[in-house]
């Protein structure tokens, strides 16, 4: 039977899979297996957000400090990436997902900015979710691209200073045009934001789940719904 779910669902979720690391410790693997459990969870958990009418999801894959892990971390993450990608390329045909990327990308091999480009373009026109994979995603490096973008303008007599507004600064966004995430879930039980969609989620709801990622079921989704749906958001009003 299908869990009931809350009538007001986020119209934008945003996910930190954090734990992959430490599930594959606690079975004696090495990270790598971590990483290939979590990116199969991925899958099924983007299919059951889809399933159930989420608008947008953005999921964190890789930070830009990420690229500090152990070389063989990093290619293993890679590897994975180009796996998926491939995937939805063969596979995903019949999913109405928009798969769209966040984050500055052209620091990945060539193969996999090619891999990029061609799920955005297969994918664009879809009706479905639409999926933000942040790779090389920083808040604070997003909101550096975006300033430079704004002083250009400034610089070329196109905007003036009074003109940048908070709706300017989202416009300059990767997410530019998608509202808001309402609620981001953090699985492993650990309490940060990690520089996730730092200016987005000034009013986002965060629920903290003492569960490693590739555990991380959709019962767990439901229950982290149910959780948001209960709690009542005021925006800095009474
Ligand atoms: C954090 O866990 C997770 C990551 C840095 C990578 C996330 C990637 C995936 C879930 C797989 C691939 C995704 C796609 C898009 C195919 P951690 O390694 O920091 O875990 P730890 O805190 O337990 O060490």
């Amino acid at each position: 039977m299908e869990a009931k779910l809350p009538e007001n669902l986020p119209a934008h979720l945003g996910i930190i899979m954090d734990g992959n690391g430490r599930w594959a410790k606690k079975r004696g693997l090495p990270r790598s297996a971590g990483h290939a459990a979590g990116a199969a969870n991925f899958k099924k958990l983007t299919r059951y957000c889809a399933s159930i009418g989420i608008r947008y999801l953005t999921v964190y894959a890789f930070s830009t400090e990420n690229w500090a892990r152990p070389a063989e971390e990093v290619s293993a993450l890679l590897v994975l990436f180009r796996q998926y990608l491939e995937e939805a390329l063969r596979d995903f045909r019949e999913d109405d997902i928009v798969v769209r990327f966040i984050g500055d990308t052209s620091a990945f091999p060539k193969k996999l900015q090619e891999l990029i480009a061609e799920t955005w373009e297969v994918s664009k026109d879809r009706k479905g979710m639409v999926l933000n994979i942040a790779m090389n995603y920083g808040g604070r490096a997003e909101l550096v691209h975006a300033f430079q973008a704004l002083a250009r303008q400034v610089k070329e007599g196109a905007l003036s200073p009074e003109e940048i507004t908070e709706g300017l600064i989202s416009g300059s966004l990767y997410t530019a045009g998608q509202p808001d995430p309402d609620l981001i879930i953090r699985p492993s039980g650990e309490h940060r934001t990690s520089n996730f969609l730092l200016w987005q989620s000034a009013y986002a709801e965060y629920v903290i789940m003492d569960i490693l990622w590739p555990d991380f079921t959709p019962d767990d989704l439901n229950a982290a719904l149910w959780e948001y749906a209960n709690r009542s958001r005021r925006f800095g009003g009474v």
